[in-house]
């Protein structure tokens, strides 16, 4: 798509079991480019599972709500008249509290605005290898404490713009919200060998060993490095378009701009090992 990520890949038909050569070009891609998207590819459930199988095991998010029927695929939705938080509005890549973060999310498009409701990418291993290696080598060192107090523990319940039922549940457990987990700062891709940056704003609570004023300027100065235009893109959704993101060297984030119009995505959530 640009200069340092994103690749549109055409001729394959997602319905269809692919043959071995044709999955090893799409992985190739996948580790070259970080985000893959295939036009067109008006899939049902079952195939969306079965091509997502491809990627590894897959896992689900607590907060999400599952299809009927499919409970592997679940929903992305904001109605025309939510008011509420826009799932993903800020850089992140999903679930870095856990142990064992997802590897990969693939996301269908089912009802997309007619104009906005764009994600963007970034990648971490541009931005990991635009970094002095004097500053470089301080990270190595360095880990992150992640937790998800903003999305669903005690820091989202104590401000007031909260999602929507729809959009995510309602039901969620604090404690699980509060859990902390440490990952290094700098890691490196089990399928790529490359190094890569790994931090994001919505999970990040500090750096391990310092204070929240501490880690402070730290992280945003990385925070800002990370989004520079150069390092990023930004996917146009069209219908029934399959989109894979790599959840370890690529952060996303939805651009909320569609407000008063409907988006329906479906996606799938592919299981990773520890970082380190
Ligand atoms: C997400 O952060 O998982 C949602 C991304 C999007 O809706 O574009």
């Amino acid at each position: 798509m640009n200069g340092t990520i994103g690749a549109e890949i055409r001729g394959v038909d997602l319905s269809t079991t692919l043959d071995d050569a044709t999955w090893h070009e799409i992985q190739l891609a996948f580790h070259d480019y970080l985000v893959i998207y295939f036009p067109d590819q008006p899939i049902t459930h079952a195939q969306h599972i079965a091509f997502s199988r491809r990627f590894g095991e897959l896992m689900r998010l607590p907060q999400l709500h599952s299809v009927e029927g499919f409970d592997e695929i679940q929903i992305i939705r904001r109605d025309a008249d939510d008011t509420g938080r826009v799932v993903g509005e800020n850089w992140h890549a999903d679930s870095t509290y856990y142990e064992c973060p997802p590897s990969a999310v693939i996301m269908r498009s089912v009802t997309v605005p007619e104009f906005g409701g764009d994600t963007g990418f970034l990648n971490m291993y541009a931005a990991y290898e635009s970094l002095s290696p004097k500053l470089r080598s301080v990270l190595d060192g360095l880990s992150a404490v992640h937790s998800a107090t903003r999305i669903f523990g005690s820091a989202y319940h104590a401000q007031n713009h909260k999602f929507s039922d729809t959009g995510v549940k309602s039901d969620l457990k604090i404690e699980l919200g509060d859990r902390e987990m440490v990952h290094p700062l700098i890691c490196t891709h089990p399928g790529s060998g490359r190094r890569f940056l790994y931090l994001n704003q919505v999970y990040v609570q500090r750096i391990e060993g310092m204070t929240e004023a501490e880690s402070k300027p730290l992280l945003r100065f990385l925070y800002d490095h990370c989004s520079r235009f150069e390092l990023t893109c930004r996917v146009r959704w069209v219908k029934d378009q399959v989109l894979v993101w790599d959840n370890r060297s690529a952060m996303h984030k939805a651009i909320p701009d569609y407000a008063g119009r409907a988006r329906f995505m479906t996606r799938t959530t592919i299981a990773g090992p520890k970082p380190q």
